[in-house]
């Protein structure tokens, strides 16, 4: 098996549903609790072993790349101050020199679109891919993903009530044990009617290079834009295609209520704040 030393984070969107905090401000860099969205993401890959880390980025993004390079006068005066544990959390997430890499993504077109626009830095190796919005609580879905992937394209998968099927990528389940699904079919944002089931793409990919070859076509799919799901439902029957269960609790931070039960989740998971939050949601919900 050719090892996953890549993965995409495609970070050009604009974040529309979290305005006015998005106009200035990029969406990945909302905190849950107190670490930026796309921290959560880039930790998860580095646990899983990758090694080299794209940004898809757009306009107003120059947010990101400060976040994860050095801060001289930051990194003074917490040394000066002998600040020590706040200086080791802003050095431990500055990655090795040469292991991030940005491209622009012009336009926001479409996941699809934007996973293409890293095409030339994935060259023909498996590259995994990794949406932000869908933050995971528990162990590296993307490292749980890598232990059962073996080849071609798999995608983390969860089932999702019946009538939120038109906010996913659904899959039409083959053989199935428990843990792996095989997908016989991918649908983008179907309506309840025309779903083949109710089992939901979650944003944790491993594509395989075949997969460029489709976006190069550029098609436009749901909502005029390019989808990833159309060019990974096109290798169906060519590469093995398979769905994987992930063990820990998926929150979609793209939505204000998902958002929110991150930032609650995480926060109770914290020794720091938990005894405090729990007190206090006590008194308010009862
Ligand atoms: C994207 C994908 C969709 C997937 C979802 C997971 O949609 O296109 O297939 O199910 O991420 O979060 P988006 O949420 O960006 O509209």
């Amino acid at each position: 098996m050719q090892k996953v030393r890549k993965a995409i984070f495609p970070v050009g969107g604009l974040g529309t549903r979290f305005l006015p905090a998005t106009k200035a401000l990029p969406k990945e860099m909302l905190p849950i609790v107190d670490k930026p969205l796309i921290q959560y993401a880039v930790e998860e890959a580095a646990e899983a072993g990758i090694e080299e880390f794209i940004f898809v980025t757009g306009r107003n993004k120059s947010a990101i790349e400060d976040h994860f390079d050095h801060s001289f006068e930051l990194e003074a005066t917490l040394t000066a101050k002998n600040k020590q544990q706040a200086l080791d959390t802003v050095q431990h997430m500055v990655r090795h020199p040469g292991s991030v890499i940005y491209v622009r993504q012009q336009e926001p077109a479409g996941l699809g679109h934007a996973v293409w626009c890293a095409r030339h830095i994935a060259q023909s190796e498996p590259v995994a891919v990794l949406l932000a919005d869908d933050l995971i609580l528990g162990k590296s879905c993307l490292g749980e993903m890598l232990s059962a992937y073996t080849s071609g394209n798999m995608v983390a998968v969860m089932d999702v009530p019946e009538n939120e099927t038109q906010s996913y990528g659904i899959v039409a389940p083959g053989k199935d044990d428990g843990r792996i699904v095989e997908v016989t079919g991918l649908v983008e944002k179907p309506a309840p009617a025309q779903a083949p089931s109710n089992l939901a793409v979650v944003g944790r990919y491993i594509i395989e290079p075949g997969v460029f070859a489709h976006l190069d076509r550029q098609d436009r799919g749901a909502g005029g834009e390019i989808q990833l799901t159309d060019s990974l439902a096109r290798q169906i029957g060519v590469v093995p295609f398979r769905g994987f269960r992930f063990s820990g609790e998926r929150f979609d931070c793209g939505s204000k209520i998902g958002f929110l039960q991150a930032n609650i989740a995480f926060a109770l998971q914290r020794a720091d704040l938990q005894q405090r939050l729990r007190g206090w949601l006590d008194e308010r919900t009862t």
